[in-house]
């Protein structure tokens, strides 16, 4: 398949970040025994991944900006451009053995996200996606998915630390929505869960608090997929949105009703 430049760079060097995180991965195992041990591995696997990414990136693009989730933001000498990088997304399921985590690289330009990639070392599974360009898992073309009845729909979803404060809402926005859907899920990682929205694999997806390493890559997925994504006011979606909405269009307007702030409680309006 042939790809653009920009979207070679960065899956070259999301590749060679995966490469030692994969190995790591299979040494997390053995660590278990020890309590202390595998968190610390796993944070430094995690910065030798951003580290990696980081070297080639910029060898690529000399100049351009970077914001990661270990070392924060680095001003290059490019300031329109920027990448925005999280090296591990899913840390607490690579913690516990659980192949369900990514690398993500988005790249803004002049403030818009102009290209996105998601990639699962141990599945192999790369989505990417570049402005105008659609949206591809592997080498086949991914559209968000066309079912239109919450009822039939599998919406993936977040469940906050109760040290976030929270939780009030957290509840009533389950209990809203899994009253309405099929299926209510929990994977672990904000950017698989937008790339999964893309990919048609979860109808709907939503979470409050996240970074904006955790979503930026997986807002370019879903919308070159076709899919809607707004903050849970329904305003446009922003990388300092303090929340995320993403679905097709007839899914994301159900939910939005659900949780957007007219369906929140007295109790929990502040959250
Ligand atoms: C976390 C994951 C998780 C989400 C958290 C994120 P991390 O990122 O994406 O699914 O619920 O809010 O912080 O810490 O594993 O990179
Ligand atoms: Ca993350
Ligand atoms: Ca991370």
């Amino acid at each position: 398949m042939l790809r653009s430049a920009l979207l070679n760079v960065m899956i070259k060097a999301a590749q060679k970040a995966a490469r030692a995180l994969k190995r790591d991965f299979g040494e997390v195992e053995h660590l278990q025994v020890s309590l202390k041990g595998p968190a610390n591995f796993v944070s430094a696997a995690d910065h030798r991944a951003e580290q990696t990414l980081r070297e080639e990136l910029e060898r690529a693009r000399p100049g351009y900006s970077f914001l990661g989730e270990e070392g924060g933001r680095y001003e290059g000498t490019d300031k329109t451009h920027c990448w925005i990088v999280d090296p591990l997304d899913g840390t607490l399921n690579f913690l516990h053995s659980i192949p369900h985590f990514a690398i993500s690289i988005a790249l803004e330009r002049e403030s818009a996200i102009v290209a996105g990639i998601v990639y699962n070392p141990v599945t192999d599974e790369l989505f990417t996606a570049e402005r105008g360009k659609g949206a591809f898992l592997n080498d086949r073309r991914i559209r968000v998915a066309s079912r239109k009845r919450l009822a039939d729909s599998v919406i993936a979803c977040a469940l906050p630390h109760p040290s976030r404060g929270d939780a009030v809402l957290a509840r009533h926005e389950h209990s809203a929505v899994q009253e309405r859907v099929a299926g209510l899920r929990r994977f672990g990682a904000a950017a698989l869960d937008l790339a999964w929205v893309a990919a048609g694999r979860v109808d709907g997806y939503w979470e409050r608090g996240l970074a904006p390493w955790d979503m930026a890559a997986g807002i370019a997925l879903v919308r070159e997929a076709g899919g809607f994504v707004t903050d849970l006011s329904g305003r446009e979606i922003a990388l300092t949105s303090d929340s995320i909405l993403a679905g097709n269009e007839p899914l994301h307007r159900d939910l939005l009703r659900l949780l957007g702030p007219s369906a929140r409680p007295a109790a929990a309006a502040a959250g």
